[in-house]
């Protein structure tokens, strides 16, 4: 099933940046961005979110966040509620990051939680799933994933084309090792055949990003595939020129 809609790029900065750093780097971008046929968004650490919404203001690149609370307010330290992202210009918010699933217990359920308070603010949840080494080699990928996104869609059905949904293998992340894009395109079918059960031909507008070790040099062949509709790049989204690689690869 192929799709007409403009590609996403979006990075995720997970805990990197300084004021100076992040500043550089969003200089650079907005420099070599030009007027891209894809979209292309930076989703940054909680504390930059002022600092980058002043940066990327009048650019085509859009803010995200990292992560939303489930909640819309009150005694959650640490949390950040859709609204208070709102507040701030943020169109993406990052959910169920493997490293969130891994380091802070993010259960299926309260990932499909998290993408609905966003959806709720307005906000683009940018739904992660992916399965690790393990359950790749035990032949458990199509099960793993299909499991993370129906969670997602049971919670948030009648609003489930406005997700964007990322396909990170977790044995791919900060590796060095990536999908090749026929293993990409295997699961991105997978999870675009559920996408289809749940809203019909809506399906096909939903964009489903691959992330993992994306780079400069494989970016054109992962992006190539007709059920890859974007990037989610973390290491690679640091450095400028290599970011706006991914971006005019995909444009
Ligand atoms: P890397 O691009 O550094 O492998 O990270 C991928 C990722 O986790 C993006 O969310």
């Amino acid at each position: 099933m192929t799709s007409p809609k403009k590609k996403l790029i979006a990075g995720n900065w997970k805990m990197n940046g300084s004021l100076a750093a992040n500043e550089a780097l969003v200089q650079a971008l907005r420099a070599g961005v030009g007027q891209s046929g894809c979209d292309v968004a930076v989703c940054v650490p909680s504390p930059y979110l002022a600092q980058v919404q002043s940066l990327v203001a009048g650019s085509p690149i859009a803010l995200g966040a990292q992560d939303v609370s489930a909640h819309a307010q009150g005694a959650y330290t640490g949390e950040q509620s859709a609204a208070m992202l709102k507040d701030f210009g943020v169109r993406y918010a990052i959910v169920g990051h493997s490293e969130r699933r891994q380091y802070h217990g993010e259960s299926d359920d309260a990932v499909a939680a998290k993408a609905g308070a966003a959806l709720g603010a307005g906000i683009t949840p940018i739904v992660c799933v992916g399965e690790t080494l393990a359950e790749r080699e035990a032949g458990h990928t199509a099960e793993v994933v299909r499991r993370q996104l129906a969670a997602v869609i049971h919670a948030n059905g009648h609003c489930i084309t406005e997700i964007v949904v990322a396909y990170e293998p977790v044995w791919a992340i900060g590796t060095g090792k990536t999908a090749t894009p026929e293993e990409a395109q295997a699961v991105h079918a997978v999870l675009r055949a559920q996408l289809h059960h749940a809203a019909g031909d809506g399906a096909a507008r939903i964009r489903i990003l691959y992330g993992g070790s994306m780079n400069a040099a494989n970016a054109a062949s992962l992006l190539a595939q007709p059920d890859v509709d974007g990037g989610l790049i973390g290491g690679a989204s640091l450095k400028a020129p290599d970011f706006l690689q991914i971006i005019a690869a995909a444009a």
